[in-house]
């Protein structure tokens, strides 16, 4: 694609729309109010754009839709199956493909095998959903990531790094009760932040020193890879596809929702190369999901995550989609909003915490930031700071490292004026951000409280 000009062309057309509803301010105010002041409590059709989640919300291709029809829903030993396996391992050699309905099953099915009271698994930085799977079991989940990766503002080609001499400290004091090292690409919730091939290959090393299985959270696989082939020196001239299988290549198994980079609106897998361990969890899998070829997915999902994993690793493509997400951050910072720096790949992060520094952490600063965008201009993010992480599994509360507002981008979803306007509405927001308040939580859930927790405004 040519790079004489500097407008992100979108590398696709619009073939079928989708209508969006516009709302007015009043509407808006009253919508978010009776949802508990909780963003995951509104009806999707009273959001103009929706920038919850990257998760399930991509566009699918023509080739996807046609893919689509060739599903076929046998129960055992569907072609559908084997469609879907070539293509895992066409990029993720493993020898064991463990297909489910979405990545958090992948994680529930792994951590119940191999997790438990005593053990501790480190990370980049968890997920909420495998922070809380990992916690289920009685196991211990710690986050170690590199310093700058907890400074919004630090800039870092690889602020997703795992610090290694941290883990090494880890697995010297605790390496028999470490079942597994995870890396998650790139890293979510520091901020979509890409984990260099040289941090992959030294927390590779490390477990090598002790022993212990190093496995990916991969989600982000593709905009992991051509963050590296952009900032890692020698990966220039490489194709994605080759980084994402030099990435696996170090890893001895792996957790995925398909519903990121694999442009599926559902599905995920576990892989792994342990047989002994591949067994027992596709025990559980029988369990729970369903027979190892489909493990709870139909087999047009699986036709549909085939051809996704095509898609997902084409170069025109990812150049168009991390530039567009770098254009919504660079226009923020232009604009004065303290965003995480650099952008990240599939989202903006907003410092909420530094936007409004007159609202304490245990008043989430984030929550109030996110209330604020839908109500001035009907888009949804999510909060991800204190609300997130701030309740530990005693019933303790305190404020999480960032208290940070994650704007995330779907897939070829929004052209470039959706995300003008969404400019315009943070600008706006930004400008009086001295006049948000805090809340308050008056109802929460044992875990995952962001999902459903109920707000009430500060007075
Ligand atoms: N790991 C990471 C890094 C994720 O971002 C997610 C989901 C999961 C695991 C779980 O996968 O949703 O298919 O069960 N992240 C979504 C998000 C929900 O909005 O960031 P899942």
């Amino acid at each position: 694609m040519t790079q004489k000009f500097r407008t992100i062309i979108e590398p696709f057309r619009i073939h079928s729309v989708e209508p969006l509803r516009l709302t007015t301010e009043e509407e808006r105010t009253t919508k978010i109010k009776d949802a508990g002041y909780n963003l995951f409590a509104l009806r999707a059709e009273d959001v103009l754009i929706d920038l919850l989640t990257d998760s399930g919300t991509g566009a699918m291709s023509r080739d996807q839709w046609a893919a689509i029809q060739h599903g076929d829903e046998s129960y055992a030993g569907s072609p559908s199956w084997f469609r879907f396996l070539d293509a895992v391992r066409e990029l993720f050699p493993f020898r064991h493909v463990i297909p489910t309905h979405q990545g958090r099953a992948a994680e529930r099915i792994l951590f119940s095998v191999i997790a438990g009271p005593g053990k501790v698994i480190p990370n980049n930085t968890h997920f909420d959903t495998t922070r809380a799977n990992i916690e289920a079991t009685g196991a211990e989940a710690v986050d170690l990531v590199i310093p700058e990766g907890r400074e919004p503002q630090r800039i870092h080609p690889f602020k997703g790094n795992m610090d290694i001499e941290a883990l090494d400290e880890l697995l010297a004091k605790r390496a028999a009760d470490v079942p597994a090292v995870f890396v998650t690409v790139t890293n979510n919730s520091g901020g979509g932040q890409p984990v260099s091939m040289e941090n992959i290959r030294a927390v590779r090393a490390a477990c090598d020193r002790y022993r212990v299985p190093f496995f990916l959270d991969a989600c982000r696989f593709a905009e992991n890879a051509w963050f590296i082939r952009m900032r890692e020196k020698g990966y220039a001239d490489k194709a994605v596809p080759d980084i994402v299988r030099e990435m696996a290549s170090y890893a001895h198994g792996m957790t995925m929702s398909a519903k990121k980079d694999p442009l599926a609106n559902i599905g995920g897998w576990l892989a792994l190369n342990d047989d002994a361990l591949a067994e027992k969890c596709r025990n559980v899998l029988i369990l729970t999901e369903g027979f190892p070829t489909y493990g709870g997915l139909a087999g047009r999902d699986l036709e549909a995550i085939a051809q996704g994993l095509k898609e997902a690793v084409e170069h025109d493509y990812l150049r168009y989609r991390i530039r567009s997400t770098e254009y919504l951050a660079e226009a923020l910072d232009r604009a004065g909003v303290p965003i995480v720096k650099p952008a990240g790949g599939h989202a903006v992060y907003v410092d909420a915490r530094a936007m409004l520094p007159h609202i304490a952490p245990l008043a989430y600063p984030g929550q109030a930031l996110a209330v604020a965008l839908y109500e001035a201009g009907g888009i949804r993010s999510v909060e991800i700071g204190t609300v997130m992480f701030g309740r530990h599994a005693d019933g303790r509360e305190t404020p999480a490292a960032m208290d940070l507002v994650r704007m995330a981008i779907p897939r070829r979803t929004y052209t470039q004026s959706h995300i003008d306007y969404v400019i315009e509405v943070v600008a706006a927001v930004a400008a009086r951000a001295s006049t948000l308040g805090g809340y308050r939580i008056v109802d929460e859930p044992p875990q995952l409280r962001h999902f459903t927790a109920r707000f009430e405004p500060l007075a």
